[in-house]
């Protein structure tokens, strides 16, 4: 049973939550871990005249990825004790889509997420991104708060 779990992370508290749930969650059934983490997309945007055409949108795009992977590198570095086969993965686009699309195609059979996220400014008791993954996934979607 949940032999294969993907965590979606965004560098908030409530999604290192998700995560240390997840690695306790697979220590007990030796299920395989996947930190996800989606870039959102940004338009191209920010050219002057005299610089090269969306030389500013890729600096923010290469800026952003270095920070989705220093995300996935600190969650690893965090459960490294753990003896839980963890594995890191990138995704550009929509969060909820992507994060979808990969519990479809990768055939998980749980998501843990957190509630909330970095955008918690509001009373809500969900985030954007979690509450259309569990109306949307795949598969059975476990929201740690
Ligand atoms: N870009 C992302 N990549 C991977 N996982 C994400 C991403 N954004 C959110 N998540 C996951 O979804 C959970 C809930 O975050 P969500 O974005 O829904 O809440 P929020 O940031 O508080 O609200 P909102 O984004 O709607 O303002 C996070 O704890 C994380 O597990
Ligand atoms: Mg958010």
């Amino acid at each position: 049973m949940y032999k294969k779990i993907l965590v979606p992370l965004d560098g908030s508290h409530r999604s290192m939550a998700a995560a240390t749930h997840a690695v306790q969650i697979a220590s007990k059934l030796n299920s395989k871990i996947t930190f996800f983490h989606v870039v959102p997309n940004i338009t191209p945007y920010g050219s002057k005249s005299g610089e090269h055409p969306g030389a500013a949108f890729k600096a923010i795009s290469r800026e952003f990825e270095a920070m989705g992977e220093s995300i996935l590198n600190d969650a690893e570095n965090e459960f490294k004790e753990a003896n839980v086969t963890i594995e890191k993965k990138l995704a550009w686009g929509k969060p909820e889509q992507e994060i979808c699309d990969e519990a479809k195609v990768g055939q998980y059979d749980l998501i843990i997420i957190g509630s909330r996220g970095l955008g918690e400014i509001k009373g809500y008791l969900m985030g954007s991104v979690s509450n259309r993954v569990s109306r949307h996934a795949p598969c059975p979607v476990l929201i740690v708060r």
